[in-house]
Formats: C-alpha cells, structure tokens, sequence
C-alpha cells in the first residue's frame, strides 16, 4: 500500500514507470474489475470539475465501488477533523481517500491511517495527480523529456501544477523557465525570466489561472496582466513549430490565453483532460501494487 502525495517523493525511474503506466491504461482503454472488492471516497474539501470527474472516471474504470461525500452537507460543520473524517471512513470500511483541501500539506495530519491517501490538490502545495496527466500529454507529444524546454506562465506562488510540475520535470531532463509578474512569484523556486524573451524557444507553454480565490487582487491590472504575460495571437505565432501549448484548466478565456487558441491546433489542454482519466488510473493502481 502507498500513498501518493508529492511528486518529490518519486525518482526519475519511478515517474517513468507512472508515466508508462497510464500510456498503457489509455492504449488499452477497457473496463477492469481488478478492484472490484474495493471501497473509494472521494473527499473534496474544494471546487473540482476535471480532477473530481476525472477520478470518478478512473475508479469505474478499475472496477471501484465508490460512496459519495459532501463537506456541505457532513459533520465538518460540526468541527469534525479532517483526521476524524479520514479514520471515520476507514473505520466503515472504505479502502483509499481521494482528497482536495485547501490546507497545504493536509496529509501531515493523516499518518495514522492504514488506507492510502490519494492527493488531489492541497492548497498551493502540490497537484500531483495532474503532473502525472502533463507528463503524460508531453511525453505522448514529444516522446522524451531530456532537453526539452518548458515555460510556466502566471501564478506561480499559488499554483501547486506549477509546484509539482518543476520538481517532476526537472528530475526528468527537462528545463523548467518560470515567467510571472513579481506579485506572483515564488523565489524559493528559481529564477524568472520574461514571457516574450523566452518564448521563442520554448517547447512547451504551460499556462496558469490566476487564483484570485487564494489572494484576492494585488494591485495588477487585468490589462496589465494580460499585456505582459497573456498568450495571444502574435505570441502564438512566434512560438516553435513543434510547440505545444498546456493549461490545467479551469481557464479564463481571455486572459491568461485568447479564447480561440483554447482549440488552437498547438492546444493540448482537452488532451489534458482525456489523459487525466489514464493518469488517475495509473495512481489508483500504484496505491495499491505500487509501480
Ligand atoms: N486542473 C484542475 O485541478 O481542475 P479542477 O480544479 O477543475 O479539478
């Protein structure tokens, strides 16, 4: 049994494994009942369509029995712990914990548990299950990741993708260039660099919502931002033949990509999507026989 937390806790040949993995899941595309005497909750402590959805997708998919769990409607109102909600659904029976909180690092509260714990998204610490998905969709593209050159644009300090999407590439060959305006910024994670100085040479721009839920506004413009750090159509055009374009979604059309781009053919971020479902296969899989 593992548990799947943070991409800093996977080496360069057990990403690879992870990687191949979900490949396999999507090449296959098939029902399992592989897991069919398993029991999942799906805890989410925050707004989801695409990691939710897709979780719930890959959990039929395997063959999982899923029981269903709203924190409106469930004793957290009440101060229940997240640690009591946790052991509450062990001790009925359930065998994994897909979880999203916005807590960072919520997982430190959990090591009591006996049934692995999944990590759907905790706070602006880390995203790990939709890294999976990106290194999927780059490695489908590309087929390797060493030397590749890949440009994180926006809200850097919010953005857990971005947080696990550096440690993972990185240990993968790849080189990771960080473009934000400085009130999003995170300098414990590198240097930054200028979205229209770097973007000739990249091979992957992975674009990032700005979280205004996590910060409210900090004094930048909406034109502003979308003047500096905006892809839109001339930037596009200066972008490298063999580019492709990511973005986690949800996504504000309009101001951290133009809207028509969204379906541009450079676009990877309904790949993204479909992909999530093998990726979250894959960590469903690797809780429980490991990689
Ligand atoms: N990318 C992502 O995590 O989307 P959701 O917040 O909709 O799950």
């Amino acid at each position: 049994m593992n548990d799947f937390l943070r991409m800093a806790d996977f080496d360069k040949t057990s990403l690879e494994k992870l990687i191949k993995k979900a490949l396999i899941f999507k090449q296959e595309n098939l029902f399992y009942d592989t897991y069919k005497d398993k029991i999942i909750v799906n805890l989410f402590f925050e707004d989801s369509t695409r990691t939710r959805t897709s979780f719930e997708m890959a959990e039929l998919k395997l063959g999982f029995k899923t029981i269903a769990f709203n924190p409106q409607t469930s004793s957290t109102n009440k101060g229940e712990t997240l640690e009591d909600t946790c052991k509450t659904m062990q001790s009925i029976g359930v065998n994994a914990l897909v979880i999203r909180h916005f807590k960072n690092s919520f997982y430190d509260e959990l090591k009591d548990l006996q049934i692995p714990v999944i990590n759907a998204g905790d706070g602006s610490g880390e995203h790990p299950s939709q890294c999976l998905l990106d290194l999927l969709t780059i490695k489908e593209h590309f087929g390797y990741f060493d030397g590749l050159k890949i440009a994180i644009i926006g809200d850097i300090s919010s953005s857990r993708v971005a947080k696990s999407n550096k440690i993972a590439l990185e240990k993968l060959g790849a080189k990771v260039c960080l473009v934000a305006p400085n009130i999003y910024q995170d300098s414990s994670l590198g240097e930054y660099v200028g979205f229209d100085e770097c973007i000739k040479d990249i091979d992957v721009c992975m674009l990032l919502r700005i979280q205004h839920e996590r910060h409210g506004d900090e004094g930048l413009s909406l034109s502003e931002y979308i003047n500096s750090y905006s892809l839109n159509q001339a930037r596009y055009e200066k972008l490298k033949p063999n580019s492709i374009i990511m973005h986690p979604a949800p996504v504000n059309r309009g101001v951290e990509i133009e809207s028509h781009l969204v379906e541009s053919p450079k676009s990877r971020i309904f790949t993204q999507m479909k992909n999530g479902v093998y990726a979250r296969m894959a960590v469903l899989d690797y809780v429980f026989k490991g990689v």
